[in-house]
């Protein structure tokens, strides 16, 4: 599959570094903007192009990979389809349910398929949930609550992320984890309310604790944050089961109501270096084995689908 990359700040750089460990997956040029994008495209030996047309009217490439700030998300992606491509976007797919509808709709004209980067479904944390969901060891899911808490992000290039008509905030750009995961296992949820904070100086909200009722009385609550404190990343969360507990936090455990406790082996086989502030891990390199996978086959993926996706933001947009 060779592939044209949008974008070399830190997303792009860590799919980069994965592809070159995805041997169907070849990085043959790059779309990006400014000193530093030249700069990395120059060490990758890339071609690098300002837009995606004028890249594929010289390259021959079959997918493209969105690594831009959010609110370039659609455009790009409808550009792509345009030029014949697959798309794989990073998250959000859009900031609001209609642009991603309006995604969809352009790669099911182009013959197409969209995939998003919803990177928590690869971590084998959250593959073995949906496994102990599946195979009711537990019973069934009763209540789950999760927390992914950050230092304000002083690292992303320009200030878009704090733009809401540009990234949508915390709410779209951090919580979707958390939601995404949680629509995967349990629907999308039937309610859900919410607190937010901010200090005076805070250039957005910067923190919010969520409640969620989905259908058969299952409950959630979440915790997201860009705290103006120095506290390093922190991501947990815990699925309370009819007959058991499973706890993710550094490890994941699981703890029966038999008196059986099961330390889970989630260790990654493979780890690749990212080039963003995240440690070596094998969700990308799973991720995107797996987009590259389906667009070869022309389908769609199956573990981020398009009913996933549309319920994540229609829930989102309920969020301000
Ligand atoms: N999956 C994850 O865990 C994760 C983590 C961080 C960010 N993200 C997502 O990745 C995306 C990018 O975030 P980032 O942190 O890499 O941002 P970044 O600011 O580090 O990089 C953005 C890149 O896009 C380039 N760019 C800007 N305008 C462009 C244009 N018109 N065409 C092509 N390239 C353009 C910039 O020059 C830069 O190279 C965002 O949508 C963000 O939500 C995902």
């Amino acid at each position: 599959m060779r592939i044209a990359l949008v974008g070399l700040g830190g997303m792009g750089s860590t799919h980069y570094l994965n592809y070159l460990h995805i041997p169907q997956a070849q990085v043959v040029a790059a779309v990006g903007q400014g000193e530093k994008d030249r700069a990395r495209a120059a060490e990758w030996g890339l071609p690098l192009y300002a837009t995606l047309t004028e890249l594929c009217a010289v390259e021959r490439v079959e997918l493209a990979d969105i690594c831009a700030p959010t609110f370039l998300h659609k455009p790009l992606a409808l550009e792509a389809f345009g030029l014949g491509l697959h798309v794989i976007t990073e998250k959000p797919a859009a900031l609001s349910l209609a642009d991603a509808q309006e995604m969809y709709e352009a790669a099911d004209r182009a013959g197409r398929h969209l995939y998003v980067a919803q990177v928590l479904q690869f971590t084998r944390e959250v593959e073995t949930l949906h496994e102990v969901v599946r195979d009711g060891r537990y019973g069934k899911p009763l209540d789950a609550c999760f927390e992914r808490l950050s230092a304000r992000p002083g690292w992303v290039q320009g200030s878009w992320l704090f733009e809401k008509e540009k990234s949508g905030l915390l709410p779209f750009d951090l919580h979707i984890h958390d939601l995404d995961m949680m629509v995967s296992v349990f629907g999308e949820p039937q309610s859900v309310d919410y607190t937010s904070c901010a200090g005076p100086d805070a250039p957005c909200r910067e923190q919010y604790r969520f409640r969620y009722a989905f259908a058969g009385g299952v409950t959630a609550s979440a915790e997201a944050a860009w705290f103006n404190a120095c506290l390093p990343f922190t991501a947990r969360w815990r699925v309370y089961f009819e007959r058991g507990l499973l706890v993710c936090d550094g490890g994941l455990t699981g703890y029966g109501a038999d008196g059986t406790v099961t330390a889970f082996d989630v260790e990654d086989p493979v780890k690749v270096e990212c080039g963003a502030n995240l440690p070596p891990s094998g969700w990308f390199l799973r991720e995107l084995s797996h987009f590259v996978e389906r667009a070869k086959e022309n389908r769609p993926s199956e573990r981020v689908p398009r009913e996933q996706v549309l319920s994540v933001l229609r829930t989102l947009e309920k969020i301000t």
